[in-house]
């Protein structure tokens, strides 16, 4: 039974997508059985159940869910929740590409799983192999003061041409599609193999600005702008060119360098582009863009809700700020501006001083379902770095809301700041992965505790991978760990300068590796040269832009770490 999923503001399942899902269970169903009873080899399994999101890790299964673009309603919410604590050890990972893993399902549990996603109109298809995968969007679509449009209609009708498309099953590697509609790319359009940016052109029509071949893993690439307007309605016609040409030029030979950045390298630019619009011209359009009509239906499906016509300045809010310090903080750094007057956007932070980055727990995770059904009409986002958003809060319900998150160890308040690390699973779960990355995460995050210390800081991104795969988006950290293996020794690598925004940059390695218990003196080092060199309110990025990677050369070099200089940012303002 398809339980109904409030909201109506967001995408629903129909009848066919419903019976279409259902039906890859009852077929997986089988599948596992014939596993379990050892008519199929795990060899002869495993391109099964990856094409069902399962993965074998290094002690378990690992399921691998979907979160469409981010968007999740408080009954899905509730259902991970029902999971986790079902089927698996009470908790749920949170990813860097907005979907939700499991770590210790059993197989003999997972068609009930998938069962019991579907009945929340959910599923872990095409979250492996080389398919294009979940269709990524900004965390704050649809709300963001900075919005031009919400990038979710997009997203969606995305994923329903890519869901099974049979051209592009098969493609050379995996692909992955990230869309934004907003002033600032909260999305890292640019560090994805195809980029979607809502602009608008100087006749005001809404259209995209396509990137491509961008990527992190072992050969981090920024995008390249590959048309700078297409029209909304030839987007699928132009998608559909770029694929036919990735899946027909792209490198099948070596997977280390079939990913479409690597096409787009060594076809150069203006080839790639010349390709793409040939293939595009040649074309039936027509038949290819989706019907105006169903563009409509998805459309419809997003509508904003019903606000309340409120003031802006709340004095509820402002009240309570200036009575409690800590609820003040959580407001100036763990808040977004709203489009809409009177209402705000909650970031609820998965990183607590000293936890693992993007976990949550069932309770924790039912915590959220019920603030989200109290403060914030029912629906949660899920951000790609690895914390989850509350999109719709009334500044008057803030108070209670951080009230009712802290009672839960869910009001940390370091949204952006060096404690929100982005950390892969590595070697505590990674089949693939060459050293442990959340125990490193843990260990910066227990060093720099202090919120009046890192308010001081500033916005800082420390982001960890345990192998060169770069889950853990390392390259576009402004301080990068990378993890790997050196004479049977675990060994951390540091970049510096990596940016995933508008500005996008990969950083730049710092010097020789270090052991595990080193990393939290050198970056406690490179902290302080850019304290001590930074203008007034500059944050590091800027900074390290301003005076160049050698001036934190020497924060390698073992000795007593700098003390942070007194700083002039104003204790008040807002991060
Ligand atoms: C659990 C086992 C996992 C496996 C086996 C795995 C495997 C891989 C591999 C092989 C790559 C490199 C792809 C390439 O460049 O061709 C990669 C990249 C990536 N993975 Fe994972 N991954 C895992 C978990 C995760 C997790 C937990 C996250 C999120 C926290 C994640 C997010 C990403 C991202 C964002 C990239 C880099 C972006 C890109 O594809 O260029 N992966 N992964
Ligand atoms: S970066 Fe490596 S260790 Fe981390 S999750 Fe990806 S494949 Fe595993």
């Amino acid at each position: 039974m398809n339980v109904p999923v409030k909201p109506q503001h967001f995408y629903s399942y129909d009848e066919f997508d419903a019976a279409f899902v259902r039906s890859r269970v009852a077929e997986f169903r089988e599948q596992v059985q014939r596993r379990l009873s050892g008519a199929l080899t795990e060899e002869e399994f495993r391109p099964l159940r990856l094409m069902n999101g399962l993965y074998l890790q290094l002690h378990a299964y690992m399921l691998r869910i979907a979160v469409p673009y981010g968007t999740l309603s408080s009954t899905q919410m509730r259902q991970f929740a029902h999971i986790a604590e079902k089927w698996d050890k009470g908790y749920g990972h949170f990813t860097t590409r907005q979907n939700i893993q499991f770590n210790w399902p059993k197989l003999v549990d997972v068609p009930d799983i998938l069962d019991a996603l579907a009945d929340v109109n959910m599923h872990a298809i095409q979250t492996s192999g080389n398919c294009i995968r979940n269709v990524t969007a900004d965390h704050f679509s649809g709300v963001a003061a900075d919005e031009i449009a919400d990038p979710r209609p997009t997203a969606e009708l995305l994923r329903q041409w890519s869901s099974n498309h049979p051209e592009f099953s098969f493609l050379p590697r995996k692909f992955k599609v990230a869309v934004s509609g907003a002033v600032h790319d909260r999305a890292a359009t640019r560090v994805h193999d195809v980029g979607l940016r809502i602009v608008q052109n100087e006749g005001g029509e809404i259209g995209y600005e396509v990137l491509a071949g961008g990527g992190l893993g072992r050969t981090p690439m920024v995008g390249h702008i590959v048309r700078e307007f297409l029209p909304k309605a030839e987007l699928l016609p132009y998608m559909e060119a770029l694929m036919r040409v990735y899946n027909s030029h792209g490198r099948r030979d070596n997977k280390f360098k079939a990913r479409i950045k690597i096409l787009v390298h060594e076809t150069g630019l203006d080839e790639i582009r010349e390709q793409i619009e040939a293939e595009f011209e040649s074309l039936d359009k027509a038949a290819i863009a989706a019907d105006p009509a169903e563009i409509a239906r998805i459309e419809a499906q997003f509508v904003p809700p019903a606000y309340e016509a409120l003031p802006d300045v709340s004095d509820v809010m402002k009240k309570a700020k200036a009575a409690n310090s800590e609820f003040a903080r959580f407001v100036d750094i763990n808040t977004a501006p709203h489009k809409q007057a009177g209402y705000t956007i909650v970031t609820v932070s998965l990183k607590p001083i000293g936890g693992v980055p993007g976990d949550a727990t069932a309770a924790q995770m039912r915590v959220l379902a019920e603030v989200s059904d109290k403060y914030s009409l029912s629906e949660l986002r899920v951000s790609h770095e690895q914390n989850i958003v509350l999109p719709y809060v009334k500044k008057d319900d803030l108070f209670a809301l951080w009230q009712e998150l802290k009672a839960a160890d869910l009001a940390t308040a370091n949204a952006s700041l060096i404690t929100d690390i982005i950390s892969c699973p590595g070697l505590d779960y990674c089949s693939l992965a060459t050293a442990r990355s959340i125990p490193i995460a843990q260990a910066i995050s227990e060093r720099f505790a202090d919120p009046d210390r890192q308010r001081l800081i500033g916005k800082l991104g420390i982001k960890i991978s345990g192998c060169i795969n770069a889950c853990g988006h390392h390259h576009v950290a402004g301080i990068g760990i990378l993890g790997l293996e050196k004479s049977g020794e675990e060994s951390y690598q540091i970049t510096l300068g990596g940016d995933p925004t508008l500005s996008a940059s990969i950083g730049e390695r710092l010097g020789p590796g270090l052991r595990a218990e080193e990393v939290p003196d050198a970056i406690e080092r490179i902290v302080g040269v850019y304290l001590a060199h930074r203008d007034l309110d500059e944050d590091f990025i800027h900074t390290y832009r301003r005076i160049g990677h050698d001036a934190f050369k020497s924060a390698l070099v073992t000795g007593t770490p700098r003390a942070p200089a007194a700083s002039p940012l104003d204790q008040g303002g807002g991060i």
